[in-house]
């Protein structure tokens, strides 16, 4: 098969359609009092995660700080601490290793109490364009952004449902490209840009199913491209100008987790909702991924 066919596209970044429920004017919408909460931003020791955490942390919330860096990690925690408004804890668990993910996700269920909102952020782009293995044999990509962060979600469930209403917001990308169930592991035609397109993707069609899922909980459940091109270091690996600022993205993350105006079950580009890649919406696509990814994770 050409690599071509699997080339990623960028959906909803050039005219996604608007969807949903979310009225235009949503940078002015109502907001959640963050005070108190605890929120959990994996990958957040840099790029768009550690602005969300420095946003979460000034509006007063405790901010679950997670990435496998442990001096960024704690330099963070001293510039959230400096500040005085909220305060911020340092977890470090690297994502390519389902152990870590289970010990980092039980740590959590241990040392809090509740966990208002869930921010799957951590990733890995495109580059390098080399095929790479977890440290559980399988596609790198697809273990960091994707597998791990189901896992998280899973095992932090029961504190999100104590927590209600709580929520989980999925940072993808516009760069998604279609499954291929018959090589899920990308053993063919690959490269970076794919495995991170698929990846991001997986995150969309798991988002979706469990908006489903929690239908008839208070748990809202939404993805997000949050800006394209931002001046992260997952960008400059890419050697590309930058398009966006960090801080649009930012801004598109915080209204997933304090804009009372939106549902669940959405992809949003940016602040507006759009459409994903028609595979986020092929029912039995999403079941056999879910099928999957239990069957990889151990549940
Ligand atoms: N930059 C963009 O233009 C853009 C566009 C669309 C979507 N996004 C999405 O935005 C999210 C944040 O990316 P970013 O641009 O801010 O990139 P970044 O600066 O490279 O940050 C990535 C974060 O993920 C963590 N991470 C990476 N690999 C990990 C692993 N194996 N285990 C645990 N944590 C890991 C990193 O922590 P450590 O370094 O401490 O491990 C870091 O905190 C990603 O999901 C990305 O796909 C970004």
């Amino acid at each position: 098969m050409s690599a071509s066919k699997y080339m990623a596209i960028w959906v909803g970044v050039v005219g996604g359609t608007l969807l949903g429920l979310m009225k235009a004017e949503a940078q002015s919408v109502q907001a959640l009092d963050l005070e108190q909460q605890v929120i959990l931003v994996t990958g957040s020791t840099s790029g768009l995660g550690r602005e969300v955490a420095r946003r979460l942390a000034s509006r007063g919330a405790h901010v679950i700080v997670h990435g496998r860096n442990q001096e960024r990690g704690a330099a963070l925690i001293d510039e959230i601490e400096s500040e005085g408004h909220g305060s911020a804890r340092f977890f470090a668990a690297d994502f390519s290793s389902f152990e870590e993910v289970r010990t980092f996700g039980n740590l959590i269920l241990r040392e809090y109490d509740r966990l208002d909102v869930l921010v799957n952020n951590a990733g890995m782009g495109s580059s390098p364009d080399d095929r790479i293995l977890s440290k559980d044999g399988h596609e790198f990509r697809f273990q960091v952004n994707y597998l791990s962060p189901f896992l998280l979600t899973r095992i932090l469930m029961p504190l999100l449902e104590a927590s209600t209403p709580s929520r989980i917001v999925n940072v993808s990308s516009g760069a998604q490209a279609p499954i291929d169930f018959n090589d899920v592991m990308i053993e063919n035609d690959f490269s970076g840009r794919r495995a991170y397109a698929q990846s991001k993707l997986a995150q969309i069609l798991h988002t979706f199913d469990l908006a489903e899922e929690l239908e008839s909980t208070d748990i809202m459940v939404n993805a997000l491209h949050p800006a394209t091109l931002m001046p992260t270091e997952m960008v400059r690996r890419l050697g590309v100008e930058p398009r966006a600022t960090i801080s649009e993205g930012a801004d598109a993350v915080m209204q997933l987790i304090e804009s009372a105006e939106i549902v669940g079950g959405q992809y949003f580009n940016g602040l507006r909702p759009a459409r994903a890649h028609d595979q986020a919406y092929d029912k039995k696509a999403r079941a056999r991924l879910k099928e999957l990814s239990e069957k990889l994770t151990g549940g």
